[in-house]
């Protein structure tokens, strides 16, 4: 039966690069994109720039330029950064956009009109230079636990103590150096709590990682609380219907930016927006994210939805942060490597494949090990899977003008291997890639045990034999191609070069079956070379490089 699913992944911000640890989420969400296309379904993979927000208002000042420059610039940086990772968006938009607006403004509404904003003073950090309120993150001072300068306003770095901006010694304004005062102002509160039932009611349904279903029983327990959805003016937002000073926090027309996005796609695709939407919807709606930002996907994301009237998600997807060589990405290691820098020295499939190889479903960090990266991608991809085609196919271009065989030598071998399809598409389904690959890798053994054993190059010899050499060839290229097939979804480019080779229309997951026999294929060519560990090393370089001060 063909599903509809609208898939998902997390907004990046609109202030800065997209470097290799967004890409462990992009590269996760379009694998799983792929893979469901390849099955038939109706799939949509939608995305947008998150481009509210203070710490955006504040750099495009730093620049001298309008958010809106900013917001574009980097907005252009994002798709190329993305496109060149081969990550197939159906639709990348901005949440700074009219249909985020009239989206925000409808839910937000709605959320009134049913009782669910109140609105009360509170008092906060004001630097009175700027005429601006300051986000904990924009003030610094003294930990009261520790006594250790130089802290953000919300938690110490030096002993891990988490306070309130108010109980900071000495606060100073990042922006202006001066000393904060306390003023009051009203905010719009969305009654969280009022949703627990609901919540705790979505929580149970299936798919839930138990990590996420964990987080969210302690949040519960905690008890829920009203969540502050106004920031006051200047903001770089939507202004709050009614108000003239008022904005929506960046985070509550975020997630909203996913139906904007959506909303876009319809218009020119002509969907039916409703139909994914609505509380009562049949399409299913996955959005994949980072562990930092369960909070804000579990809890007041379907909270708002419910709310207002909409469809909740049906799953949420989370995954672990990327370190390098076991560390957190550093500058000054050269290991806070940027999506392009990346790009001038290596080919994209070398990471997702790695990338691929570490992910599961659970939401524990991966390492990027970068000599294991090297020696992983050439002995697997190089070593293995596109050796098979390569062993066999010299002998079908020479011997055989470039024809397969009308039959399979061994026809056991290739029904086992793709007898495989069904299994190792519910591993794509459930995100379990590194089981895909190491199943996949596991066949591409036996393939090359096979070509070991019929030694097509001794047969080769023998021109009585010219009639098992031409079974044999095609029975390695028939398994080259399944295999190639399963990968498809991790490797797209290495599969749509191997589909020329082969001369065969773009797979699809049902192809697996079929062997390709009486066929023409072209001339071999090398469809994936080997890292050179220079170019690694030449990566990290320019990451050091790239980031010293102009
Ligand atoms: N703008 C918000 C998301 C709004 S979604 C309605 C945001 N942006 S982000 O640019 O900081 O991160 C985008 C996604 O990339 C998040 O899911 C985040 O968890 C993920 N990652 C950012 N850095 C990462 C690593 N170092 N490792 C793995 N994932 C990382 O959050
Ligand atoms: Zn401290």
């Amino acid at each position: 039966m063909s599903r509809k699913i609208l898939v998902t992944s997390a907004l990046p911000y609109a202030n800065g690069p997209i470097h290799l640890g967004h890409l462990v989420e992009y590269i996760q969400t379009d694998i799983w994109v792929r893979y469901q296309k390849l099955q038939g379904h109706e799939c949509w993979y939608v995305c947008a720039d998150d481009a509210h927000g203070t710490p955006i208002m504040l750099k495009a000042r730093e620049q001298g330029i309008t958010p809106e420059a900013l917001i574009e610039q980097v907005g252009a940086d994002h798709r190329r950064d993305f496109a060149g990772f081969h990550i197939g968006f159906d639709n990348y938009y901005s949440t700074h956009s009219a249909e985020n607006r009239h989206f925000s403004e409808l839910i937000y509404t709605r959320l009134r009109d049913g009782g669910w904003i109140d609105r009360q003073t509170i008092t906060q950090a004001y630097d009175e230079r700027e005429g601006m309120f300051l986000p904990d993150r924009y003030i610094k001072g003294t930990c009261p636990r520790c006594g250790a300068d130089d802290q953000y306003g919300d938690n110490c770095e030096a002993c891990g103590a988490s306070y309130s901006p108010d109980e900071l010694q000495n606060p100073v304004s990042v922006i202006s150096g001066e000393t904060p005062v306390q003023r009051a102002s009203e905010h719009y509160f969305f009654r969280l709590q009022d949703f627990e039932p609901m919540l705790r009611e979505w929580a149970t349904g299936e798919g839930l990682q138990e990590e996420v279903a964990n987080k969210l029983q302690e949040w519960f327990d905690a008890g829920l609380r009203a969540w502050d959805i106004s920031r006051d003016a200047p903001y770089f937002g939507f202004q709050i219907p009614d108000t003239t000073d008022k904005y929506f926090y960046v985070w509550l027309d975020a997630p909203i930016g996913y139906m904007a996005s959506f909303q876009d796609l319809c218009n020119r695709q002509g969907l039916d927006f409703d139909a994914w939407w609505r509380a009562d919807s049949d399409a299913e709606l996955y959005h994949f994210i980072g562990k930092d930002i369960v909070y804000f996907h579990a809890l007041f994301w379907p909270a708002m939805l419910h709310g207002a009237g909409f469809r909740t998600p049906t799953r949420v997807c989370a995954h672990g942060f990327l370190t390098v060589d076991g560390q957190k990405m550093s500058k000054s290691r050269g290991t806070f490597i940027m999506a392009e820098t990346y790009l001038r020295h290596l080919d994209p499939e070398y990471l997702r494949y790695y990338f691929a190889a570490k992910l599961g479903t659970g939401v524990h960090d991966i390492d990027l090990s970068l000599e294991d990266f090297t020696q992983r991608v050439n002995a697997d991809l190089v070593g293995k899977l596109v050796n098979i085609a390569s062993r066999c196919a010299g002998f079908i271009q020479k011997r055989f003008d470039g024809q397969l065989g009308p039959r399979l030598d061994t026809p056991e071998l290739f029904r086992r291997i793709s007898a495989r399809a069904e299994t190792i598409g519910g591993l794509y389904e459930e995100r379990e890639y590194a089981r895909v690959v190491r199943e996949v890798m596991a066949l591409a053994d036996e393939a090359n045990q096979y070509i070991d054993e019929k030694k097509p190059w001794v047969l080769a010899k023998d021109p009585d034999q010219a009639e098992a050499l031409h079974a044999i060839s095609t029975t390695g290229i028939n398994l080259f191609r399944v295999l190639m097939l399963y990968l498809k979804p991790v490797l797209p480019r290495t599969a749509e070069a191997a589909e020329a080779f082969l001369q065969v229309p773009p797979m699809a997951w049902a192809d697996a079956g079929q062997p390709l026999l009486d066929h023409r294929i072209e001339r071999f060519k090398p469809l994936m070379t080997r890292i050179d560990p220079a170019a690694v090393e030449a990566m990290i370089e320019d990451s050091r490089e790239s980031l010293k001060p102009a």
